[in-house]
């Protein structure tokens, strides 16, 4: 099995470039569904979920063809199929086919999806929306059926702003007649790089980014090509990393923009940040201070996913730093292999408190999920001695190569099989 071996003790100074958005691609790559012909993905980042989507892609009946960081599909002969269930348990952005299949061809099928667990993760609010545009849904057996004879734009309004619930419906809306306006969607930029994708195909969207989304739906689709956004929570994970090792990194292509909510307590924690047009510059030289409460919210609010990344990184802060997880009930499942390391933390409920600490020590950790696992190495990065990180399947999940990229920073780390 895949491990990574970390040995901490090392600052971390040089460049990464940040690749494309994970969050982003996945919903992109659902999408090539809606048109007959061929969608070209640049900045495509090679994950083990965008390996999943390209999957299912093919399982429908679409030609993939992967040059480097871009990613051609050729959706003009898809059928609408099953998804089977092994490729759905892989992970959770695999339920937005459904809004995609359902478009193009009125029915679709497909099992619950899986992904990582953060406590329950109902798609009741996708349900609903595909509903009000007029599917008839029914799910038996862990699997989901929906058909509509014809799809008819509708006013939506979610019961709280899902990023999976707002892309599900925006795909959907495109094979409705008539304009859909969804509103209280989610406001991530990952759903406003969705817009972009489907604006390049000629798709009427717009609005996306903001809390109401209009979709005018059956416009005829044509080939397009789209650049995905930087990955937000990698470059959160960097910025992390470098503040809890010191030194200076400079984040090639991160957007200042995306990131303003991780910024602020970066800074409060004593690290200095700069922006230039090629992208951010971090510098940790004197000691890290905890910060005040940090609350995970929607966007443009403390992202979720970075929450794991931040908590490592404070580990050896000076002071107590207070995290409430507002947006999954099951977020700290990292909590416990930090303390392994050696970490001060009191989860009660949502809320986790760090005491920071002056010593960590290595030791030998389970990812418990994507984020988590990327909170482990920076934890490690930290710790004395060697730790091993086991189930790092997690990691590869929405990091293209971590190892890699934290030993050109000059990290001691390594993969090995
Ligand atoms: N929710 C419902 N009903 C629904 C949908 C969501 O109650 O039908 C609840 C969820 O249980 C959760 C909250 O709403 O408590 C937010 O969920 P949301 O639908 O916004 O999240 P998601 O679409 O499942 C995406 C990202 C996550 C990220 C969240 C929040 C993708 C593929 N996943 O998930 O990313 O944490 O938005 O920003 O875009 C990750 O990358 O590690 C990851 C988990």
């Amino acid at each position: 099995m895949k491990r990574i071996f970390i040995t901490g003790g090392r600052r971390l100074s040089g460049e990464v470039h940040i690749r494309g958005a994970k969050n982003s691609v996945l919903p992109i790559l659902a999408a090539t569904v809606l048109h007959k012909g061929v969608s070209v993905v640049e900045n495509c980042p090679a994950l083990s979920d965008v390996e999943t989507a390209a999957e299912i892609l093919r399982c429908l009946g679409a030609k993939t063809e992967r040059q480097g960081e871009c990613l051609a599909v050729d959706a003009s002969n898809l059928q609408s199929r099953p998804i089977p269930e092994p490729l759905m348990r892989e992970m959770r952005s695999s339920v937005i086919f459904l809004g995609a299949l359902l478009a193009r061809f009125g029915e679709a099928e497909l099992f619950y999806p899986g992904g990582c667990e953060l406590g329950p993760r109902p798609i009741d609010l996708h349900l609903r929306a595909l509903r009000e545009l007029g599917a008839e849904i029914t799910a038996e057996g862990g699997s989901i059926r929906a058909k509509a004879r014809k799809l008819r734009g509708a006013e939506i309004t979610l019961d709280l702003p899902s990023v999976g619930a707002t892309e599900n419906a925006m795909l959907a809306a495109l094979g409705a007649e008539g304009v859909t306006r969804i509103r209280n969607a989610a406001r991530e930029p990952e759903i406003a790089d969705l817009q972009k994708f489907l604006r390049s195909l000629g798709a009427k969207v717009r609005g996306a980014g903001s809390s109401t989304v209009t979709v005018e739906g059956k416009t005829p689709l044509c080939d397009g090509i789209h650049r995905v956004m930087p990955d937000r929570i990698v470059a959160a994970t960097y910025l992390a990393a470098c503040a809890a090792c010191g030194g200076e990194v400079r984040l090639m292509g991160a957007e200042k923009q995306h990131l303003t909510a991780v910024l602020a307590p970066l800074k409060e924690a004593g690290c200095e940040i700069a922006a230039d047009q090629t992208g951010l510059i971090i510098r940790r030289e004197g000691p890290l201070s905890a910060v005040r409460p940090i609350r995970t919210a929607v966007y443009p609010g403390f992202p979720t996913d970075a929450q794991a990344l931040f908590m490592a990184a404070l580990l050896k802060s000076r002071g107590a730093t207070v995290f409430v997880e507002n947006i999954f009930e099951n977020r700290y499942r990292h909590v416990d292999e930090l303390i392994r390391m050696g970490a001060d933390i009191r989860v009660e409920g949502r809320v986790a408190v760090v005491y920071g600490t002056e010593r960590l020590q290595a030791a030998r950790v389970r990812c418990t999920d994507l984020r988590g696992g990327a909170a482990l190495a920076i934890a490690a990065l930290t710790a004395e001695g060697e730790s091993v990180l086991e189930e790092i399947g997690h990691i590869e999940r929405g990091y293209a190569d971590l190892a890699g990229e934290l030993a050109a920073l000059g990290a001691e780390i390594r993969t090995e099989m």
